[in-house]
Order: structure tokens, then C-alpha cells, then sequence
């Protein structure tokens, strides 16, 4: 599944499985050694097949060394993910290998060793480990990365009546654009700031505990990573303005953007509308966009297993 990090107050914290979209990937154990990737589907032309640029590759490549696995392997990935939107993309395709490895080899191995292993192909995407796409997409649902050294992971379900907005404009993403987009944060931040960050994030993880909707969107605020980001999203306040106005309870950037996220309660408003609303807010600062309406979703799944 695609996923959606930070949350707003969560930077390299939070993340949140989404039901849709996701990408599938397929393993083939094979007597010829070696790698051999193919992409298909959405963008595949932008992504690479070498084994060692690609994050499914790399992961392949780490577990093939580390577990010792005897066999080459073919790896088809059909993209049902937009690559370089902030949804989780990469770790989409490199999260699938990990669990895929895990079960064609009888690996046995915990959660917490396979977020580890698919955050090994964050580099290739992002220059830094970080693992709060992979936890999500791993795991299903919300996930908190307690601590990343040693791993520590919560693991949350979303309230049943939380929807998901979501809008992308359609521009050029630089290669690197992660590492850019990390590269603009501040080093050093007013005490404030840290209170209120930690004060609205607490407050997240509540909501999700007692399944209050309002809450996680009225908690998706920050004062730190957003302001510093807002300015590489074209658009960004009044995509913003518009999703409120539409009902959401929350909105803000999607991972490291530029995808925008916003959190609606099914009782009160279409998430369908608000990401209409978002693609206005886009179109008005002369981007096309796409929009769709989600939900929280569960974590990779196998969808089929053969013996050659
Ligand atoms: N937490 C990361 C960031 C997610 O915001 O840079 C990037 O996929």
C-alpha cells in the first residue's frame, strides 16, 4: 500500500497505511544468478531497473547477502503508485520484497526485522534510513516509530468512519527531491515550537487510541517541518483553505510532499469533495492536479503463493 508519513507533527514518526493506491510485486526464484528487475505501470520509465538504484533491488540484494539465499531472482513491479508524490512509493515496492523474501524463503522473520530490511532501499530514494513509510506499509494502519535505534514500533488501527484526501500537483519532482526537501529543514528550533509539535502529536496518538476522527485531524498540526516545506508546494495555503472549507478536519503535506493529505470524518463531510477542493486549490496556483479520496488501509499483503 501507498502511505503517508509525518502526519503533520510526526516528522520521521508517524505513518499511516492507505487503502488505496498500492503497487504489486511479483518474485521469481530463479537458477540463473543475479537480480533481474522490471517496472511496470504508473511513471515506470522514471524508475530504475539496476539493482542497486532501485529500493526493491537493494533490499532484494541485502537479504540474498545476509541470509545467504542460495537463487537468483526476478522481481516484476507494477506501479499503482505515483513515484516522488510524498506516498511512500519506494518503500511500497521495497516493503513488498521484504515480506515476499520473508515468505518464499521461510525466513520467520519479526515485524521489526522486516521495517528494518525495507528501510535499507530508503537510501536509494531519500539519502537517510528513515522508516516511518516502511513501518506503515508493513504494519497496516497508524504506526508510530517509538525509537529507530533499536527499532521500536506502535502499532494502532485508524477509526472506521476516518477518510483520506489526497492531492498531488503535476510538476516536474526534482531526482533527489526528498533529500531536497529535508535539506530546507532548521537545524535548531525555539523551545516553543518543540511543545507545540509534541503537544499536538501526543494528542494524535490519542485520537487514534479512542477512534476520534476530529482529533487526529485537528492534531495534524506543525509548526516546524510544515513552514519550512510549504514554500516547494505551489498552492500549498490554498489547497490548504479550500480542503477546511470543504469539511476536512486537517490537512497537510503527505511524507515530503508534494502530495497534500487531509484527514475527513465520514460522518460530516465527502472526502471525495475535499479533494475536488484540493485540486481547485492547486489549479488556482496554475497546476493541474490529481485528487482522489482513501482511507486507512492494512499493510502489505500476500496475494498469492506457488510452487514452481
Ligand atoms: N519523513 C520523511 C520526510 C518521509 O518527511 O522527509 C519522506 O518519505
Amino acid at each position: 500500500p501507498a502511505t503517508s508519513a509525518n502526519l503533520g507533527p510526526g516528522f520521521d514518526v508517524f505513518g499511516l497505511a492507505l487503502e488505496y493506491p498500492a503497487d504489486k510485486v511479483t518474485l521469481t526464484a530463479s537458477s540463473e544468478p543475479g537480480i533481474r528487475i522490471r517496472v511496470k505501470g504508473l511513471q515506470a520509465k522514471t524508475i530504475s531497473t539496476a539493482p542497486n538504484r532501485n529500493t526493491a533491488g537493494i533490499v532484494a540484494s541485502h537479504m540474498s547477502r545476509e541470509f545467504s539465499l542460495k537463487t537468483g531472482l526476478s522481481i516484476i513491479i507494477e506501479k499503482g503508485i505515483w513515484p516522488s508524490k510524498g506516498l511512500g512509493s519506494s518503500a511500497a515496492s521495497a516493503s513488498a520484497v521484504a515480506v515476499g523474501l520473508n515468505e518464499m524463503f521461510g525466513l520467520n522473520l519479526t515485524l521489526d526485522k522486516i521495517v528494518r530490511l525495507a528501510a535499507k532501499g530508503e537510501v536509494a530514494s531519500a539519502g537517510s534510513e528513515h522508516a516511518d513509510n516502511v513501518s506503515a506499509t508493513v504494519c497496516g494502519g497508524f504506526v508510530v516509530l517509538r525509537s529507530y535505534n533499536p527499532l521500536s514500533m506502535v502499532n494502532l488501527k485508524a477509526p472506521a468512519d476516518m477518510d483520506v484526501s489526497v492531492a498531488f500537483p503535476h510538476m516536474i519532482t526534482p531526482p533527489h527531491k526528498t533529500a531536497i526537501a529535508r535539506s530546507v529543514l532548521p537545524h535548531m528550533i525555539p523551545i516553543e515550537h518543540l511543545v507545540r509539535n509534541v503537544g499536538n502529536a501526543a494528542a494524535m496518538v490519542s485520537g487514534f487510541a479512542v477512534g476520534n476522527v476530529d482529533l487526529i485531524g485537528e492534531s495534524m498540526l506543525d509548526v516546524v517541518v510544515e513552514p519550512a516545506r510549504a514554500s516547494l508546494i505551489p498552492g500549498f495555503q490554498r489547497v490548504k483553505e479550500n480542503a477546511l472549507k470543504a469539511g476536512a478536519c486537517g490537512v497537510t503535506i503527505s511524507g515530503a510532499g508534494p502530495s497534500m493529505l487531509a484527514v475527513v470524518n465520514r460522518k460530516k463531510a465527502s472526502a471525495a469533495n475535499v479533494a475536488e477542493a484540493m485540486r481547485e486549490g492547486f489549479r488556482s496556483a496554475g497546476y493541474e492536479a490529481t485528487a482522489f479520496a482513501t482511507r486507512p488501509g492494512r499493510g502489505v499483503s500476500i496475494l498469492e503463493s506457488k510452487k514452481q
